[in-house]
């Protein structure tokens, strides 16, 4: 429990020399009235400025009594104590990197950032009059709550899997407004507090935040990378994770940051595991249409697998790259009962929210139109970057791990320094920025991970200084 003490001040009523409430006795409280706030663990003990504060006991429900020791003289203070939920863990101080980061742009220094996957950054052309006219449909007038989401923003969803081949009724779908609020309904749907989900590693370093958010444990499974052929995931560490208390398995298909897709032979164990232990599985597919060139081995969709009870995530920010129009959507799947009662509690958890806003639900069907001349721009700039980046290292102390699609690309770097210290010093010396493996949870170091989308020119000088930086080590 992490605990706010504001420090009320002065406690004693000099007419009557009684201690006094501070929050409801003001009038009375002496000149000497201070107050001072801070973050505090341990709220039996605490240090402001050069005074201790030693807690007695509780003078009211959220009134602490304290005694203060300073220069040897004690006197009675009283705190306002506001506690906060434990699920927000993480400390609010800025890292190095980060704290470095800020100083850099305030000195408005030119980086070169390969770190940068904000689609709406990385000098796209997109068809600007055609997206913007279509959030003004006159039917966004309307206030029509349905739980899936509108009927035909849902079929318009259920087009877009039927053109890749897939069948999708779109009762099964239910619209959210991105990809993360739609795995908070999932922990929602399968978890109560303390149960446990497992996730790759390396992956997507959000799944800490929206696990601990809603009380869920998170537990890894590990990835294990084979060069040249690539990710495949390790059932053995899988089945080590598995407890009485998990729920879930969690794929990213294809993965970030490795950019590798689930094998048709991995699904096949993957359903046969959960429907032996009574588990779902969570599948993240926003960078499903960023395969780069074509595998027969690949599991390109979840979203007709019956083989389990089966949620399958995507959504505008990767498919449109247009991640601040939120939408995203749940598609339901597995054994006809499992899946029907699933999708009407989701209907519960989703009418509480209806948390998807008519524009956007009206623009779906002709922004999903729009979508060929926007992947394609992606995915040429994402392979022309990563045919680059390999011929450059034929000759480098680094390796590039093989990549099946996604916007990421993974090096290998020599180990002679912590990533921590690389990372630094690239920001530091060299002006670039770019993520270190731990990031991502890699289950050991060196790995520098860099986005695929920034411009070709602005992606070789990064990648230039970045690659003697690191041969000079
Ligand atoms: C694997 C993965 N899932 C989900 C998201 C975010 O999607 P949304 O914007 O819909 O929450 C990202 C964003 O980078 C991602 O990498």
């Amino acid at each position: 429990m992490t605990s706010y003490i504001r420090w009320q001040g002065c406690t004693e009523n000099y007419a009557t020399h009684q201690a006094v409430e501070p929050r409801r006795d003001y009038a009375n409280f002496q000149t000497s009235f201070t107050e001072e706030s801070a973050t505090f663990e341990d709220v039996s003990r605490s240090t402001v400025g050069d005074a201790e504060f030693v807690r007695r006991d509780n003078f009211s429900a959220d009134t602490a009594k304290y005694t203060r020791v300073k220069n040897n003289q004690e006197r009675t203070w009283y705190a306002w104590v506001m506690s906060f939920s434990s699920r927000i863990k993480w400390s609010l101080e800025e890292n190095r990197l980060t704290q470095l980061l800020a100083e850099k742009r305030r000195a408005g220094v030119c980086l070169f950032d390969l770190t940068e996957a904000n689609p709406t950054r990385a000098g796209f052309a997109f068809p600007e009059p055609e997206i913007l006219a279509a959030l003004a449909n006159p039917a966004a007038l309307r206030y029509e709550p349905e739980a899936r989401g509108l009927p035909h923003a849902r079929e318009a969803v259920a087009t877009y899997y039927r053109e890749r081949g897939f069948a999708v009724d779109p009762e099964r779908i239910h619209l959210t407004a991105s990809t993360s609020e739609a795995y908070a309904y999932l922990f929602k749907l399968l978890t109560d507090q303390g149960d446990e989900v497992l996730i790759p590693q390396p992956s997507y370093p959000l799944f800490e935040f929206l696990a601990a958010l809603e009380g869920v444990v998170l537990r890894p499974y590990e990835l294990e990378y084979v060069h040249p052929g690539g990710w495949r995931m390790d059932f053995a560490s899988l089945a080590q994770s598995l407890n009485a208390r998990t729920r879930a398995v969690m794929l990213v298909n294809p993965n970030n940051p490795t950019g590798s897709f689930v094998k048709r032979g991995e699904l096949a164990q993957l359903n046969e595991l959960c429907a032996r232990h009574d588990l779902a599985l969570i599948v993240d597919e926003v960078f499903g249409d960023y395969g780069l060139g074509d595998d027969e081995r690949r599991a390109a969709s979840l979203v007709e697998n019956e083989g389990a009870l089966t949620f399958v995530l995507s959504g505008f920010s990767k498919i449109l790259a247009l991640p601040q129009m939120k939408l995203g959507w749940i598609v339901t799947n597995g054994p006809d009962a499992l899946r029907d009662e699933a999708r009407e509690r989701l209907d519960l958890i989703a009418d509480t929210f209806l948390s998807v806003s008519a524009p956007v639900q009206h623009a779906a069907a002709h922004w999903l139109a729009l979508r060929a001349p926007l992947q394609r721009q992606i995915l040429d700039r994402a392979q022309e970057n990563l045919t680059w980046l390999a011929a450059r290292l034929t000759d480098s102390p680094c390796r590039l791990l093989t990549v099946e699609g996604g916007w990421y690309a993974t090096l290998e770097i020599p180990r002679l320094r912590p990533e921590e210290d690389v990372v630094l010093r690239l920001l530091a010396e060299d002006d670039v920025l770019v993520h270190p493996g731990y990031f991502f949870d890699f289950a050991r170091e060196a790995f520098l991970v860099v986005s695929l989308l920034p411009p070709p020119a602005t992606f070789q000088t990064a990648l230039t200084r970045l690659l003697a930086r690191v041969s000079q080590h």
